[in-house]
């Protein structure tokens, strides 16, 4: 095993929900980069014992904690036991969320709630309770938003709605958090995880987006990695990564 040396290299990173899909390859992509990385699971436990063993391979720290966002305690646990294993945190991704496509006149207040204070309300919570932690290390949060987020899909109000909502959050903490922590939102568009059962969906979004494909896991997760290495006087911005989708 080689310890990995590169751009984040003495870094440690909290990235939440990122057992698998986007969360892990933005995971890779830092402990690519030297970073220890702690990633929060809530029900995928074995993709996260697989995560953190693919993270490890590229000799950095890597721990896996379980959390529930939308939990005051949990998110306190998992913050303290990041900063206990990594030594502190410098990076902290927000990436845990739910999405849910539902007919509006069908949308139920359970459902609109249940999605704020996972998307929006947990945001706010993991980015509180790591603040200590971010001020000492002169941080940087990086939220995942959406396209969803500046574009209305007219099946996902309550999910547009939440993601708009982290797209404002990132600026109000940008202001609010200055000059110690910078943030910054990537905001994904369609992006094609293999998933068999989107396979028609996906063709359709292709042949509308000017890039005519979409995007990849890996286009994210170097979108992510671009706000981890970029200038502090960086802060605020919301990028959209879609192919041109939002044009
Ligand atoms: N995939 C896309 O095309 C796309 C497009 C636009 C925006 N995004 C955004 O990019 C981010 C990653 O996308 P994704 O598709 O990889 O996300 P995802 O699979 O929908 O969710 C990521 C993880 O969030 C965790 N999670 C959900 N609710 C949680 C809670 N209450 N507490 C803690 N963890 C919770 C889940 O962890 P467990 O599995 O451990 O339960 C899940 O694996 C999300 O913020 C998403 O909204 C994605």
């Amino acid at each position: 095993m080689k310890r990995s040396v590169g751009k984040l290299s003495g870094k440690a990173v909290l990235i939440t929900g990122a057992a698998r899909r986007l969360g892990r390859e933005i995971a890779l992509a830092m402990a690519e980069a030297g970073a220890d990385v702690a990633i929060t699971f809530r029900n995928s436990a074995r993709e996260a014992q697989h995560t953190v063993i693919d993270l490890g391979g590229f000799g950095v720290r890597a721990v896996a904690l379980p959390c529930d966002v939308t939990s005051p305690q949990s998110v306190k646990a998992a913050v303290k036991e990041t900063a206990k294993e990594l030594g502190g945190i410098d990076i902290l991704v927000n990436n845990a969320a739910n999405y849910e496509t539902a007919e509006f006149e069908k949308l139920t207040l359970a459902q609109w709630d249940a999605i704020f204070a996972a998307n929006t309300r947990g945001v706010f919570l993991v980015s509180q309770t790591a603040l200590k932690h971010l001020r000492e290390r002169q941080g940087k949060v990086i939220n995942m938003g959406s396209l969803g987020g500046i574009r209305p899909w007219a099946s996902h109000a309550h999910y547009c709605s939440s993601k708009a909502a982290v797209h404002m959050l990132t600026k109000v903490m940008a202001k609010a958090l200055a000059p110690e922590i910078a943030v910054n939102c990537v905001a994904p568009g369609m992006i094609d995880l293999g998933e068999k059962s989107a396979a028609e969906f996906m063709r359709r979004m292709a042949r509308q987006t000017p890039m005519k494909r979409n995007g990849k896991g890996r286009e994210i997760a170097e979108a992510v990695f671009f706000f981890a290495t970029a200038p502090h006087f960086i802060t605020g911005q919301i990028l959209a990564v879609d192919g041109g989708l939002g044009l």
